[in-house]
């Protein structure tokens, strides 16, 4: 298991490219499964969480061929309807197969994908939609074993509280229910767009993606199409934050402002500056230190809560004192014992973290438990005096295109080095 040294310290200039958002492609690729038809994708990251659902796939029949970051996935039939544990519990985005398999094959086992580092993260929206969709469940033995005889039926469901999960879940089982579905306190995140983008290219009829309510008209079958995967806005927000904490200017080609919602404005009342350009967006930290800026998660377009851990890696060492409000996860904050590792002053209360910033971190050996909290000890240790090393690499193999050499190519000292114990 590789872990990643870094020297910090060294200011980055030139050019990362963003690459395909994971948790767009991870969705688009559940969706082809309730086709018959071939669908070929692009810009899909080559990451850890891909080739998961890859074997995923292919063990209910679809036929996956990857050629760079095209991925083509044809699922003339399905041949299993059996979402086994040793799959889904690795990656809990899996478990969106039981609404395509329920609306193909009218009926499916799908495991329950389990607690994990994060939170809880209860699955009870998802089954809740799917059984207002006239779907039967029954939970044994760790199985979600559902039956939908006669086909899903549309119906009006309000969600009780935000779940991006279970809000394209639910379009995913909806599309092929026969009559129309409404779906109210939908989650607004770029990806639920771009899922129902793909979905609409293969000819179902959803109206309203990216907004609170989502109409959604059944079709009998869907059919083929080509679909790019839309940017990263996570790892977008990363790479800006490693150049907040270690200084210089980079531009993040392909990247696009209007993803970042309310990061982008809290990024920019630090001090850095981050404008459009040409050939994507250009992030650059002028002599100056970063500012101290308060934040709260919120479902999209506010702080999304997947650079949280980043922002307050970034506040460690800004100018004055930091609240942070975790209100998505409810045990989102393990980042923190590890930053006051290298030195940070972080204090937790609850939901509520207060970061008094420091002149500089001192690198150290540290651990992450979940794939944005690796990349918050990455920031850190970039701007950090002397040597950091991350160890658990695993994690950001799950969510960071080339991570190394996308950090090499702008200057940064990183290295990947074999685990020696
Ligand atoms: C997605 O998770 C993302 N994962 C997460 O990114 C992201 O942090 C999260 O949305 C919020 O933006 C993927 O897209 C694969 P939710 P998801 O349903 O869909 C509770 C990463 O690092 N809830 O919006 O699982 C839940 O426990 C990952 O890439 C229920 O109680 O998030 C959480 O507290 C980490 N019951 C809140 O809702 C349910 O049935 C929001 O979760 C569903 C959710």
């Amino acid at each position: 298991m590789d872990r990643l040294a870094i020297i910090g310290g060294r200011p980055l200039y030139g050019d990362i490219p963003i690459s395909g958002a994971k948790n767009s492609a991870i969705k688009v690729m559940v969706a082809t499964l309730l086709s018959e038809e071939k669908v070929s994708l692009s810009n899909v990251p080559d990451l850890a969480d891909v080739r998961q659902l890859m074997r995923l796939l292919e063990n209910h029949g679809t036929i996956a061929e990857r050629d760079g970051n095209r991925l083509s996935l044809h699922t003339p039939k399905i041949t299993s309807r059996v979402a086994p544990y040793d799959i889904v519990r690795k990656m809990r985005a899996s478990f969106n197969v039981l609404g395509p398999l329920l609306a193909r094959e009218e009926e499916a086992k799908v495991s329950l994908p389990g607690g994990c580092a994060i939170g809880a993260r209860p699955v009870d929206l998802h089954l809740k939609a799917l059984e207002a969709l006239g779907a039967k469940i029954e939970l044994d033995e760790g199985y979600v074993i559902a039956s939908a005889k006669g086909g899903l039926k549309g119906a009006e469901i309000s969600f009780p509280f935000v779940s991006v999960g279970a809000t394209e879940h639910t379009m995913l089982a909806a599309v092929l229910a026969q009559g129309k579905t409404v779906l109210q306190n939908a989650a607004r995140e770029p990806e639920i767009a771009d899922l129902a983008d793909c979905l609409n290219a293969m000819g179902a009829k959803i109206k309203g993606a990216g907004r609170s309510t989502i109409e959604i008209d059944g079709v009998t079958s869907l059919g083929s199409v080509a679909h790019s995967v839309l940017p990263d806005r996570i790892e977008t927000g990363a790479y800006a934050m490693a150049v907040g904490i270690a200084g210089g200017e980079v531009i993040l080609t392909n990247a696009r402002t209007e993803l970042l919602g309310a990061a982008l404005s809290s990024l920019r009342e630090t001090g850095l500056e981050i404008e459009d350009s040409e050939r994507g967006l250009r992030v650059k930290k002028n002599g100056k230190k970063l500012q101290a800026v308060d934040i709260v998660t919120q479902p999209f377009p506010g702080f999304p809560t997947d650079l949280q851990a980043l922002f307050m890696a970034m506040m460690t060492t800004a100018e004055g004192t930091s609240s942070i409000k975790e209100t998505i996860f409810e045990n989102r904050y393990m980042h923190a014992p590890e930053l006051a590792r290298m030195g940070a002053d972080i204090h937790i209360d609850g939901q509520l973290a207060t970061v008094r910033g420091k002149d500089r971190l001192k690198g150290a050996p540290v651990m992450a438990t979940d794939l944005r909290a690796s990349m918050s000890l990455v920031i850190a240790g970039l701007g950090a005096e002397g040597q950091t090393m991350v160890s658990r690499l695993y994690h950001l193999d799950r969510g960071f295109e080339n991570l190394a050499s996308k950090l090499q190519n702008v200057g940064a000292l990183v290295e990947r080095v074999p685990e020696t114990d």
